[in-house]
């Protein structure tokens, strides 16, 4: 089989190294990838950006790929999938309809309303005077959500009400600007990444993920700061109810409506004293948590995409794991999540052992051959171990081996679990 792999990331990288894995995948192309991927398979440009359909599945019939692989929300939300299908290719990514779960938190939220999924109370408003009797019916802290695409950047939770109405203003200034006023959620959180064809589901292991730029979960929400995966603390019943609470009723009620959603509904959630709740949902793998969880999954990732691309999951034979715990460990560039500075070199790839991997994301060549930072999150250092202390210890001595002006990463990746200190209410 040979797979096509969209998108820029340390979470394609992820994928793109998982498919290389594969004995049934014999070739892996990335478009555009980036200089990580460029090493282990081959990249290839996209002359008109992520967004452009046609010049995708363009790419696609050219290299005679069996199937295509979407990384991001923003190339599945304009259709891209779609317009691959409809050259008769293989796709892993849903339709644009069905990506609206991720593009519109207003829909995902009518649609769990539908289906009878637990999530948190909102109010979707369009005026400021809306948001502001939103935010005074649910007291403090305050959660305000941009209702589209925002890379991760578009929730603000504050106890600061004046904060909370200046995140709405700026949403609301947008074209078709809406917000979503949400209730608090206490309690843990963890992504759990179901894997449909639209009729079937197949749950990955959950993983959890840290958003906030700075320890203790200080400063502002980030695309995802690092992760780790099993989660030794969570209810061994957890998968299985969300499969049956969310994945399942989300997934039915897609094909009711004639939009079936396949590809990966990755479901957020918040374990609170009331019990589950969904906290989004994201319509592809979510970024850091892919790189653990790949890290762990031993059943081959190339024949799973498939089976979901083409309808057959039910066909799919249990997953297996490997028994390791994963930590990922996100080193950002100076200024994100603001403005990332780019430019900088990277020291030290070379110098990691064998215990640990480098995945790249926002990364290039720089003039002379070296690799240098271009985006916000520019690396995804990943290790496994026999436990969490492990796994940890390999990720953050290869952290220290990195050197890259300015940047920065959180040092307490997995460090509650690792202590023990994380627990479910009730
Ligand atoms: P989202 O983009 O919806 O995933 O939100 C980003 C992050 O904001 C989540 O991972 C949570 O940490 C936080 N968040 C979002 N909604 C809520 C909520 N209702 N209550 C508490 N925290 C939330
Ligand atoms: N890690 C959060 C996300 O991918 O949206």
């Amino acid at each position: 089989m040979k797979v096509l792999v969209i998108g820029t990331g340390a979470r394609e990288h992820a994928i793109v190294k998982a498919l290389t894995l594969d004995p049934f995948v014999d070739a892996v192309v990335a478009a555009p990838g980036n200089p990580g991927m460029d090493a282990i398979a081959l990249c290839r440009d996209l002359p008109q950006g992520l967004l452009d359909g046609a010049g995708i599945a363009a790419l696609a019939a050219e290299l005679g790929v069996d199937l295509v692989v979407i990384g991001p929300e923003a190339p599945l939300v304009a259709g891209v999938a779609d317009t691959v299908r409809a050259r008769g290719i293989a796709c892993f990514g849903p339709s644009a309809e069905a990506a609206r779960l991720e593009g519109s938190k207003a829909f995902a939220k009518e649609v769990m309303a539908s289906a009878g999924v637990p999530t948190g109370l909102a109010h979707v408003c369009t005026t400021v005077e809306e948001v502001a009797s939103a935010l005074d019916a649910f007291g403090v802290p305050y959660v305000v959500k941009d209702d589209g695409l925002a890379a991760g950047k578009g929730v603000v939770v504050t106890d600061n009400r004046a904060q909370a109405l200046a995140h709405a203003v700026q949403c609301l200034d947008k074209p078709n600007g809406r917000i979503v006023v949400e209730e608090f959620l206490d309690g843990p959180e963890v992504s759990l990444f179901c894997i449909s064809d639209g009729t079937t589901v197949v749950p990955l292991a959950p993983a959890q993920d840290f958003k906030r730029l700075g320890d203790d979960d200080e400063g502002p929400n980030t695309g995802g700061m690092g992760a780790y995966s099993p989660l030794d603390w969570a209810p061994a019943s957890l998968v299985q109810e969300v499969v049956d609470r969310v994945a399942q009723p989300t997934v039915d009620e897609m094909r009711h409506r004639g939009t079936p959603f396949a590809g990966v509904l990755y479901v957020g959630l918040a374990l609170t004293s009331r019990g589950l709740r969904v906290i989004e949902f994201n319509a592809r793998f979510g970024d850091p948590e892919t790189q653990v969880v790949l890290a762990r999954l031993a059943t081959p990732l190339g024949g799973l995409l498939y089976a979901a691309a083409v309808g057959k999951l039910d066909d799919i034979a249990p997953l297996h794991w490997h028994k390791e715990h994963a930590v990922t460990v996100v080193v950002a560039a100076k200024g994100y999540p603001g403005s990332p500075r780019t430019g900088d070199v990277i020291d030290g790839l070379a110098e990691i052992g064998d215990d640990a991997y480098v995945l790249q994301a926002g990364t290039a060549v720089g003039k002379d051959g070296s690799i240098v930072s271009a985006g916000g999150r520019v690396l995804s250092v990943v290790a496994t171990g026999a436990d969490l202390a492990e796994a940890r210890d390999r990720a953050y001595r290869a952290v220290d081996r990195i050197r890259l002006k300015g940047s920065r990463h959180r040092t307490d990746i997995a460090l509650a679990a690792q202590r023990g200190e994380i627990s479910v209410h009730g």
